[in-house]
């Protein structure tokens, strides 16, 4: 079997990886958020990708393997069938006194002044006299289907559990607090959106354990520890989605060993790729967008070009590390 980033489908990979070879699968599906490369997927759509990956893992991973997955909850997931949640805002009373009727006569009466005077002769918002006039609802309110949270940890354990694959352990990465993502925050009662999740699957079968694979003082940072607290990739300028480069290679570390295959059927930018070279593991990646694969395909080269180095120089490796992070 051939290393490196290949055009293709997730749910194809079996088409690229050996039956029983891979060690430790690593990815982040889309989250079904609507960022540009889901755009066109509907929401059964979605359920079946992860699905039929996931089963293609049974067939791919060795016995004793893994399969990490990152993944956020749906925290705006819109559902017409959920009853209206805010009665009143009460910060911004409605003010059902102020008719479009009113509006009109007070604009008629004086038509020198502009929206904002007119909203303060009112004693209303400058939106309430916008929404009298054009009949509309700038925030969608009303009008606007209610959205609650959709867990996603359950449908992965399901579908892992279809295809024999069994939840083995679950760690929570706090990311940085996405304030100005979070539509609704300053209207309800919802946390800002700050963490993310790591679901681990176990493929039944012969399993090492190794307390070797990193140093003590690492067990006691992150390896024995349930959340990790990452910071968020600042530029995402080249990826809407990618990952922390500390992510994938805290996994990799821990559930692989040098040499190994390591396997991300949604490998985006590349950062998957990155850390199994860094850490001298075998790799192949997927993804169905070209651009993706070539990004991707030059972040794992350049690399394992850096692998020479980082074992003569620990100094230069670290900083190699860091930089990539
Ligand atoms: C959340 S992003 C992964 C980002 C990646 N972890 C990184 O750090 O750059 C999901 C990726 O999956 C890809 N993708 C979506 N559907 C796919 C499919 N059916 N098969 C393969 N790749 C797919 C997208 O193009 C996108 O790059």
């Amino acid at each position: 079997m051939k290393q490196g980033v290949f055009l293709g489908d997730a749910r194809e990979l079996n088409f690229f990886v050996d039956a029983g070879s891979v060690a430790l699968s690593v990815w982040s599906p889309p989250y079904h958020v609507g960022k540009q490369y889901e755009l066109d997927q509907s929401f059964l759509e979605w359920k079946s990708l992860l699905r039929r990956t996931l089963a293609a893992h049974a067939v791919a991973l060795k016995p004793g393997g893994f399969v990490a997955v990152n993944i956020a909850d749906i925290l705006c997931f819109p559902d017409s069938s959920m009853p209206r949640l805010m009665a009143e805002n009460v910060s911004r009373r409605k003010r059902a006194d102020i008719t479009r009727e009113r509006v009109v006569q007070a604009m008629s009466e004086n038509p020198g002044m502009n929206r904002r005077q007119i909203a303060d002769l009112l004693g209303c918002s400058e939106q309430t006299v916008d929404r009298r006039l054009k009949g509309n609802n700038i925030r969608g309110g009303k009008y606007q289907t209610q959205t609650r949270v959709l867990l996603v940890g359950g449908l992965l354990e399901q579908y892992a559990m279809e295809a024999g694959l069994y939840l083995y352990d679950r760690r929570v990465w706090v990311k940085d607090a996405a304030w100005e993502n979070s539509r609704w925050h300053t209207m309800s009662y919802r946390a800002v959106d700050e963490f993310e999740y790591i679901y681990i699957f176990w493929k039944p079968g012969q399993t090492r354990v190794d307390r070797n694979r990193i140093t003590k003082d690492e067990w006691i940072e992150w390896g024995s520890r349930a959340v990790w607290r990452i910071p968020s990739v600042r530029s995402n300028d080249d990826h809407e989605a990618k990952f922390p480069v500390e992510l994938p290679r805290r996994i990799i570390q821990l559930l692989s060993d040098p040499g190994d295959w390591v396997l991300d059927p949604f490998v985006g930018s590349g950062t998957s790729a990155v850390a199994a070279a860094q850490e001298e593991r075998n790799f192949i990646g997927i993804d169905k967008e070209p651009h993706y694969v070539e990004m991707a395909n030059r972040a794992w080269q350049e690399a394992r070009r850096q692998i020479p180095l980082l074992r003569k120089t620990p100094v230069a490796a670290a900083t190699a590390c860091r930089q990539s992070a």
